[in-house]
């Protein structure tokens, strides 16, 4: 199955509250979201969205909102709930080269769905031309020791030192834990979070 269509058909099929990935209690990206200074006149790329509710709390904000995602299914479901001309759709496969100028780019859960490293290549060179000077970047993923499958779909577990390799000198670690998620059917699951700074 391709990956669009094997997507697409979950967001068709289930419903929100119960995927794996959903936040009922949205306060560990909330936390991080408030570390992130002027966040309401910022531009920012979020990939893979989903359905997430970070969608709609960006998407009220002054600053340009891009939202991401490979499935129109998920893209379609948001267009409902947001009504908003700073809002971008953008329905593309981030392992695919794109340049969208931002200040702000958020993954929780999507990078760690490339596995061939081409497509992080192509990935990260994404990031890197489209972050402004002294953008940000929150990324939210699976880390090591954690489960190696999301979705039905193989992933790659990341750390502090993955993270630094593929983005290289030029950006700065701000902050970074380790957070155990529960997931709505009440398994456990560990995600690194980590803020960083885009230095020159
Ligand atoms: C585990 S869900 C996470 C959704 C959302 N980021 C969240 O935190 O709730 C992964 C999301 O990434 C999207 N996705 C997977 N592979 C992708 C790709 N190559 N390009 C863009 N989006 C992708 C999926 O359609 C899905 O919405």
């Amino acid at each position: 199955m391709e990956k669009q269509e094997h997507w697409d058909n979950i967001f068709n099929t289930q419903c929100e509250e119960v995927l794996g990935w959903f936040e009922k209690d949205f306060s560990q990206t909330q936390k991080y979201l408030e570390k992130i200074e002027n966040l309401s006149d910022k531009d920012i790329f979020v990939s893979g969205v989903g359905t997430s509710k970070i969608a709609d709390i960006l998407s009220s904000r002054k600053g340009k909102t891009v939202l991401n995602d490979i499935s129109q299914e998920a893209l379609d479901i948001l267009k409902q709930r947001i009504e908003n001309k700073n809002v971008e759709f953008f329905h593309h496969d981030i392992s695919k080269h794109f340049k969208k100028e931002c200040d702000v780019w958020i993954d929780r859960a999507v990078l760690h769905f490339l596995i061939d490293e081409e497509d992080i290549k192509n990935y990260f060179e994404s990031l890197k031309q489209s972050l402004r000077k002294d953008g940000i970047i929150l990324f939210a993923q699976y880390t090591k020791g954690s489960a190696k499958k999301c979705a039905n779909l193989p992933l790659k577990q990341y750390d502090l030192e993955e993270f630094q390799f593929y983005l290289g000198k030029s950006f700065k670690l701000l902050e970074s834990e380790t957070f155990e998620f529960t997931t709505p059917s009440l398994n456990t699951r560990n995600f690194i979070y980590a803020l960083y700074k885009k230095e020159d």
